[in-house]
């Protein structure tokens, strides 16, 4: 059942290249621009801890459970549970196919509003971030930056794995790295910038309700690109030898680093410009970066500022691209049908589904006001998704392949897959952590925690 290293559908040329890619999909605009607002969203300090013990206690396993899914059968996100004999498992693949689609239709349109607040930062318009409304509202223009975003993702996927996804991230995700850190240095220099420091990672527990736990736990699947196959998906271009405990602790860590880093940054720069953290919604890192670069000055504030959002459309294009690959590995690996082409007419169905999200902004009040939760809060079209996909499906995606893993497909093969390139990883502590954690600790926290909010939430 084993799969081979390298075949017709291409694969990453070493394991850097595939760490890069992977860590590229999972670094994106869920750590620089979703995380600081579900931080202040879920009140602070409390949510990070939160967010901090999914990432290393429950998604480690499962990233590990997915990416040993794909090596093991160089096969899709769906055709993965076909090939080791499980069809009617087939679903949980057809589940993260959907959710690729759903993140995907209204991430671009947040990526295209990078891209256009970098023309704009460039531009030394400023005060854009006083009418983040405004800009949000403009519909032709949105149109606009995000088709092009739609179009470079589409270009890079359809050069496939190492001419694309690989090269593209081997070289936007060390400059991110680098830029967000001189940024973290200069927002902390600002008068203020310690209470927002204190607000971020000082837990107050007291605050914490079901609802901020569903929100981290969402936070962390989302951030990491888990429980839809992406990893399913990368893991299958993956070579035999490779060590795959090595490669997930890279992943896991340089995306939770980056997402802390981003938080710290923003924090030191809403207190230091006198800002409540609970008013920006979405809208947060829009509204408050154009003031921050303005106060670099009026030269230096263009260079940074518009560099930032540059970086911050390439962060994003790593992790539309590997949105996109989840369901074109799909239809080209069970179909049978030309790469080249399916990755445009996929990208048109993804880019016309997105449109509702896009006219969910003030421009047409049907999707802007699309739904009241029994909370009594009415959420956009753009919002509803997001919920959807990220809170719901990819933790039930998650949860799903926890319990496959350890009970159907059974822990003694997937430590056989993980002891490819890792022999000691059976006997090791991680390895049975990784086993009890995939066969009790999964399933049962994340089944709780999305089944008493979805009741809380959605009835
Ligand atoms: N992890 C990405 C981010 O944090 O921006 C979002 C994402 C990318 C989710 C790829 C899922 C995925 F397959």
């Amino acid at each position: 059942m084993a799969g081979v290293t390298e075949t017709s559908r291409g694969g990453f040329s070493n394991k850097l290249g595939f760490i890069l890619a992977a860590a590229g999909s999972a670094v994106g605009l869920g750590n620089i621009w979703k995380f600081p607002f579900e931080v202040s969203d879920g009140g602070g300090g409390a949510f990070v801890v939160m967010y901090l013990a999914f990432c290393f206690m429950l998604c480690f396993p499962v990233m590990m459970a997915e990416i040993a899914i794909g090596r093991n059968t160089n096969k899709n996100a769906v055709g993965a549970f076909t090939a080791q004999g499980n069809k009617p498992w087939s679903a949980v693949g057809k589940l993260g196919v959907v959710t690729g689609i759903f993140i995907l239709s209204f991430y671009n349109i947040v990526a295209g509003w990078a891209l256009g607040f970098a023309i704009e930062m460039f531009a030394g318009n400023f005060s854009l971030g006083q009418n983040f409304g405004e800009f949000v509202g403009n519909w032709q223009l949105n149109l606009l930056f995000s088709s092009i975003f739609m179009i470079v993702t589409v270009v890079i996927v359809s050069r496939g794995i190492s001419g694309g996804i690989e090269k593209a991230s081997k070289i936007l995700m060390p400059s991110l790295l680098v830029l967000i850190l001189a940024l973290m240095s200069y927002s902390l220099t600002q008068d203020g910038a310690l209470d927002g420091v204190k607000y971020y990672l000082i837990p107050d527990f007291s605050e914490v309700t079901f609802e901020t736990a569903y929100g981290a736990m969402g936070q962390a699947f989302f951030s990491l690109s888990l429980g839809m196959g992406a990893l399913i998906t990368y893991g299958s271009y993956v070579g035999k030898k490779d060590n795959m405990v090595h490669a997930t602790f890279m992943i896991l860590l340089t995306d939770v680093g980056i997402a802390f880093i981003a938080g710290l940054m923003m924090f030191a720069f809403i207190f230091s410009q006198g800002l409540d953290p609970s008013n920006g919604g979405a809208g947060l890192i829009f509204t408050v970066l154009p003031g921050a670069f303005e106060s670099i000055g009026p030269v230096m504030g263009r260079i940074i500022g518009g560099s930032f959002f540059v970086l911050l459309s390439f962060a994003a294009l790593t992790s539309t691209v590997a949105l996109l690959e989840v369901p074109v590995a799909y239809v080209v690996d069970e179909f049978e049908v030309r790469r080249s082409r399916t990755v445009w007419i996929v990208g048109l169905v993804i880019f016309l589904f997105g449109i509702p999200s896009m006219l969910g902004n003030g421009t047409v009040a049907f999707f802007t006001e699309f739904i009241t939760y029994s909370s009594g809060k009415t959420v956009s079209f753009m919002d509803f998704v997001e919920n959807l996909a990220s809170d719901t499906f990819m933790p039930l995606g998650g949860l799903l392949i926890s319990f496959y893993t350890a009970w159907v497909w059974r822990g003694d093969n997937f430590k056989k897959e993980i002891e490819n390139g890792n022999p000691n990883f059976g006997n090791s502590l991680l390895g049975k952590y990784t086993i009890f954690a995939l066969k009790y600790l999964a399933p049962i926290i994340l089944g709780s925690i999305t089944v008493i909010t979805i009741l809380l939430k959605f009835f």
